[in-house]
């Protein structure tokens, strides 16, 4: 079967376009490692304040019990001396700081914006009464990329159809 060059640029074209709709979906692995290269892990340790496994399972429990993020963070967060944060933002925006960013740095973005896909998660499923960090378990890792790979797939399988037709001109 011989390929045309129009049908390699519609491949091109049809696997660009999945990639970037998939791209925005950081998985929890990349979040931990984000979440430790700047600096978050310096308190969030175990002793100092919680570690990030059992931080995403908190964020992902206040899911199914409270209707917003910014609820849960006004009633569950204590932070050192005692004070409060009236919203989600607000809390990240000292956590930012607190390693040297701000809310808008991309770093922060990506951390917000998965421990919000947690949140928003819990609803549907509450975590584990076993305490098994969510972030390791298969299914975890599956929510999150398989919208992805689903896409690259039926990319993949648009473009053969496509450049089968092409070929039998
Ligand atoms: C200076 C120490 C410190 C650093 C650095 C820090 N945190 Fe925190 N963080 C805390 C404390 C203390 C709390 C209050 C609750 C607790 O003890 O877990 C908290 C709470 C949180 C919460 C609310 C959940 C909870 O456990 O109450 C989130 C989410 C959070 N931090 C994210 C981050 C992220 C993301 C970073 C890195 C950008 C970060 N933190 C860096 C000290 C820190």
């Amino acid at each position: 079967m011989k390929l045309p060059l129009s049908s390699l640029v519609v491949l091109a074209i049809i696997l660009g376009f999945f990639a970037i709709v998939g791209y925005g979906a950081a998985t929890a692995d990349e979040v931990r490692n984000t979440f430790t290269d700047i600096g978050c892990t310096g308190c969030h340790n175990g002793q100092t304040a919680i570690a990030y496994d059992d931080l995403v399972n908190k964020v992902r429990a206040w899911g199914s019990e409270y209707g917003t993020i910014d609820e849960a963070v006004k009633e569950e967060v204590t932070y050192f001396g005692g004070q409060k944060f009236n919203s989600f933002d607000e809390l990240m925006q000292t956590m930012a700081g607190n390693v040297g960013k701000t809310i808008d740095d991309p770093e922060i973005v990506q951390i917000k914006q998965f421990l919000q896909d947690q949140f928003a998660q819990g609803k549907q499923s509450p975590p584990p009464t076993n305490q098994e960090p969510a972030t390791s378990s298969e299914s975890e890792g599956g929510t999150n990329s398989t919208p992805f790979y689903a896409a690259v797939a039926l990319g993949v399988l648009v473009a053969v159809v496509l450049a089968a037709l092409f070929a039998r001109r």
